[in-house]
Order: structure tokens, then sequence, then C-alpha cells
């Protein structure tokens, strides 16, 4: 019998994630779930707690030594973990930093580390500022806001 493939899903208990979760598993992938609660909830996975392809660690993406063992033997990552509302980022940027710029280069050190083919992220449309063209290309000038007001 073939091996199922295997991926890793980080924020896999938010939004997006816990949806890619439910793709994955559908296509029999044997699935492992880095998150660490902050947001998401293990409430979005209970339709597969029984299921034994599934494995969730409750651990934060920018922990590298303690997330770099799950990485051996994986197929692909989809990087999903993430602090993703932009307004709290302005009044806790460090937390924002951690999750978003250490975590995202912790998951990459440990994807290159376990020799991983393919790593998928979703980053977000705020990149773009105020864009000039609706639906957004990912070809179009990346333009933050610079911009910040502090009172
Ligand atoms: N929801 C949207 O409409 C949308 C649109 C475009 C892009 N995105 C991007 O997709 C990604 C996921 O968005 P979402 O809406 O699913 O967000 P979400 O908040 O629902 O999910 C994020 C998950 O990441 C986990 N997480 C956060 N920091 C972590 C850390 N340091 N370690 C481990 N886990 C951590 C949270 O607990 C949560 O489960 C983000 O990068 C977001 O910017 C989302």
């Amino acid at each position: 019998m073939l091996d199922n493939k295997k991926a890793i899903v980080t924020g896999g208990c938010g939004f997006i994630g816990s949806h890619m979760v439910d793709r994955l598993i559908s296509e029999g992938y044997d699935v492992t779930v880095l998150d660490n609660l902050s947001s998401g909830r293990l409430q979005n996975l209970e339709q597969h707690k029984n299921n034994k392809n599934l494995k969730i660690i409750e651990i934060d993406i920018s922990d590298l030594e303690g997330i770099k063992k799950h990485f051996n033997g994986i197929d692909v990552v989809y990087h999903l973990a993430a602090l993703a509302d932009i307004v709290p980022s302005i009044v806790n940027p460090l937390n924002y930093y951690k999750s978003n710029v250490t975590g995202t280069t912790a998951v990459v050190e440990a994807s290159r580390l376990a020799n991983v083919k393919k790593i998928i992220y979703a980053a977000s449309s705020s990149c773009y500022g105020i864009p000039d063209v609706f639906p957004t290309p990912e070809s179009a000038e990346i333009r933050p806001p610079i911009s910040l007001r502090f009172n």
C-alpha cells in the first residue's frame, strides 16, 4: 500500500487553515497542524477529532527548535499562521513581528532543514495599499501605507 502524502498546515485552527485541513483530509493527506491557538479554535477542527490522519500540535511557529522535528518527511507546507488584524499591529508591533516575521522565517528554515519541496503561503492584499485596480493582480505595485499616526 502507498503511504499517504504528508502536509503541515500552520494556523490550521484558523479560518482559512481549517478549511485547508478539511480539503487535505478529504484528499487523503496525513495532516499536521501547528497552531498556538492565539486566534484559532480547536472547535474549527472538531469534525476530524477521531481522524487518525490529523495531528494537532499546540505550538508557536516562531519556536524553531520546537517545530522543526514535525517537518521530517513532509511533502508540502501550507503556511497560514499569522496575526492578521491590521489595526492591532500598530499598538502591538513586537507580537506581530514575532508571529509574522520570525514565525515565517522559522517555518521556511524548518522546511529547508527537512528538505521540504513545496511551501504555499497566503499573504495579505494589504501589501498593495489602496490599489488602482480591482480585482488586484499579484503583479500590482507593492505599496503598503507608510504614514502612521501615533496619538
Ligand atoms: N481571511 C481572509 O479574508 C484573508 C484574505 C487574504 C489573506 N489572508 C491571510 O491568510 C492568513 C490566514 O488568515 P485567517 O483569516 O485564516 O486568520 P485566522 O486568524 O483565522 O487564522 C490564523 C491562525 O494562525 C494561528 N497563529 C497566529 N500566530 C501564530 C503563531 N505565532 N504560532 C502558531 N499559530 C499562530 C492562530 O491561532 C490562527 O489559528 C493570514 O496571513 C491572512 O493575512 C486572509
